[in-house]
């Protein structure tokens, strides 16, 4: 977590850096700070809480420079006070730092510098880098920086100045990212593109143990040891207009309502209606290699992990593959069995989830080939997959996920046809009509947005209750866990998501008339399975109800049993069984999102969160 930000160039550095932390709030948003160069000397503002007081800071006691550095901080070392806060110096003020991630050897190394005669100010990890490249300026900036970093265990990115070696700017990396921008006579350093897209669109992102040097001159890069690094720039396509709230009254409201734009988009491209064929362009693996595919194990986190869940349903039932899914977290931890012929899907949002690209790297060493489905390109996890499929969400900036949601799951949808026709579980015909079901997809979503007034007014009834249960069965319950995952990170409402067939076995003993409890009880008319499990769903309904829970259903509208059974019910549109999960979401995102916006509670931002977790 944490948000970097660096500028070299002829504009005002100021406002260029407060604006691009702005953009990477959500990385953080503990307490923020910048440090810049005028004439020689190094000013530096810093700030506890929310950006704002940082900008509070800075009218109260200006300063300008020609280049800086900046940091909105997650806060994992060191309470989240304005002494914590980033830039961290050096004794003599002449060096400052700031960081993403975490030094592991910081006790040992901090010991051994006050030995040394170092004095520390703060309570951090990041401090002992700005007094170790202390130890080891006596020429360039950049081989202070190497010799410092050969004494630091651990994950990080680092960007550094000093007065000492001027006009210049350091960045390396082990780990959380850094995107490097390539103006006209100007560069800039981020922890991410929305930082600098008002700038530039040509950007490097640099590599792991890969170390970039801003100077006037232009951009130098590096590995460790010196050594130069071909870079490739690229050309972001991301509008800047697509990082605002663009009149909505916070980015996730605004998320909600790119979901028909974004399913459309991640789906146009890769599918072929005339031919009713898929098309995974962006893959290293060839046709071959899929169709020997034997296993599929699938790991992520958070709502990542909701989708790779759905997917399993989607890929079992069109492809006829076993599949298994994983918490990035935990992978690793059990000393998994990878057998021959098995497939990893790595699905993240961000491409930087320490926990999930710790599970791809498992993955790897014992052999499989893996696709990423990923919203960032050039991440982290991108880099290290053998094919992406990209969901072209756009930049996600709340922190709840809500579009990155729909097109993993749009994604997962692909690959589980894609997977299908390699290994011609489906005819030719059957694809092409799954095809067709998932161009509708977009239509559908918009159609959803004609319930907000209802959805508004629904959650006057419930903004004050303490505890949800939100019930699913087979391809729906892990909708469930979503929804609950919503609620509880937005509105910090305790719910819990739950196998609508294992109340019985323990959490009916919490019901009673003041507990909401959502059920997913849509259907699709045409599959008699599905037919069979919403009846099996109804009767869960009643079983709430006979213990005077309070049903709020979610429906396809001819569930005439479900609605009559339920005290509210919201409805979706009808679709396949295997799409009806994009659907339930829409109107889950949105009831969270208007309790908790009744709650007073800061949507964008939830506390203690940070959109990407980098740290483990
Ligand atoms: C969900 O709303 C959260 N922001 C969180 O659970 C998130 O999905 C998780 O941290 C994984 O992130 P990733 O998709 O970027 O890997």
């Amino acid at each position: 977590m944490c948000g970097i930000v660096g500028y070299l160039g002829q504009k005002a550095v100021v406002p260029v850096l407060v604006e691009g932390l702005k953009r990477l709030e959500y990385r953080g948003y503990d307490s923020a700070g910048i440090a810049v160069v005028n004439d020689g000397r190094l000013h530096v503002r810093r700030a506890s809480g929310k950006l704002r007081n940082l900008e509070e800071a800075l009218r109260h006691n200006p300063c300008e420079g020609s280049y800086g550095i900046g940091h909105t901080r997650w806060a994992t070392h060191g309470r989240p006070t304005e002494e914590n806060a980033h830039p961290h110096r050096d004794c003599r003020g002449e060096i400052v730092v700031v960081h993403n991630g975490i030094v592991e050897n910081y006790l040992s190394l901090k010991k051994t510098l006050i030995a040394e005669g170092h004095t520390f100010v703060t309570e951090t990890d990041t401090e002992v880098i700005a007094h170790l490249v202390e130890k080891h300026l006596n020429g360039s900036l950049e081989q202070a920086v190497r010799n410092a970093l050969a004494q630091i265990t651990g994950i990080y990115a680092v960007v550094i100045l000093s007065t000492k070696d001027p006009h210049k700017i350091v960045a390396a990396r082990i780990g959380p990212p850094i995107v490097v921008g390539l103006g006209e006579g100007e560069f800039f350093v981020a922890s991410d593109i929305p930082a600098i897209l008002a700038h530039t669109r040509d950007v490097v992102f640099l590599g792991d143990s890969e170390m970039a040097i801003l100077t006037s001159a232009g951009v130098q890069i590096t590995d460790f040891q010196g050594n130069a690094v071909p870079n490739k720039p690229q050309r972001i396509t991301w509008d800047p207009i697509m990082a605002e709230k663009g009149g909505f009254k916070h980015f996730m409201l605004k998320e909600i309502h790119e979901q028909p734009r974004a399913v459309r988009d991640t789906t146009l491209g890769r599918i072929s209606r005339d031919t009713g064929k898929v098309l995974l362009e962006e893959m290293k693996i060839s046709e071959e290699e899929f169709r020997k595919v034997e296993h599929i194990r699938i790991v992520a986190c958070g709502t990542s992990w909701h989708a790779a869940l759905t997917g399993k349903f989607m890929i079992e039932s069109l492809a006829r593959l076993p599949v298994e899914v994983d918490y990035g977290s935990e992978y690793r931890y059990r000393d998994p069995v990878v057998p021959p012929h098995t497939l990893a899907v790595v699905v993240t949002q961000s491409g930087e989830t320490a926990d999930t690209l710790a599970a791809q790297r498992e993955l790897k060493e014992k052999g499989a080939r893996n696709v990423a489905i990923c919203n960032v390109v050039g991440s982290m996890v991108t880099r290290e997959a053998d094919g992406v499929l990209y969901t072209h969400a756009g930049p996600e900036i709340g922190v709840a996920a809500t579009k990155s949601f729909t097109t993993q799951l749009t994604c997962l949808y692909l690959l589980a046809l894609y997977l299908a026709e390699a290994r011609q579980t489906l005819t030719q015909e059957q694809v092409r009509n799954y095809i067709e079901d998932l161009t509708r997809i977009p239509q559908k979503i918009e159609s959803i947005f004609g319930k907000i007034e209802y959805l508004e007014e629904l959650s006057k009834h419930f903004f004050r209750s303490s505890n949800f249960l939100y019930l699913g069965r087979g391809i729906h319950y892990p909708v469930a866990l979503e929804g609950a995952l919503k609620l509880k990170e937005i509105s910090y409402i305790h719910a819990e998501g739950y196998p609508s067939g294992e109340m019985k076995h323990g959490p009916n003993a919490l019901i009673d008339e003041t507990l909401p409890v959502v059920v997913i009880a849509t259907s699709n008319i045409n599959n008699p399975k599905s037919i069979q499990l919403y009846e099996k769903t109804l009767s869960n309904i009643k079983e709430v109800k006979a213990r005077d829970g309070i049903v709020i259903s979610l429906v396809t509208p001819f569930n005439k049993e479900a609605i009559e059974a339920s005290d509210y019910y919201i409805e979706v549109p009808p679709t396949n069984d295997f799409l009806l999960p994009i659907l339930e979401s829409v109107p889950l995102q949105l009831l969270s999102y208007y309790i908790a916006i009744r709650r007073g509670c800061d949507v964008d931002q939830p506390r203690n969160l940070a959109k990407s977790v980098t740290v483990e």
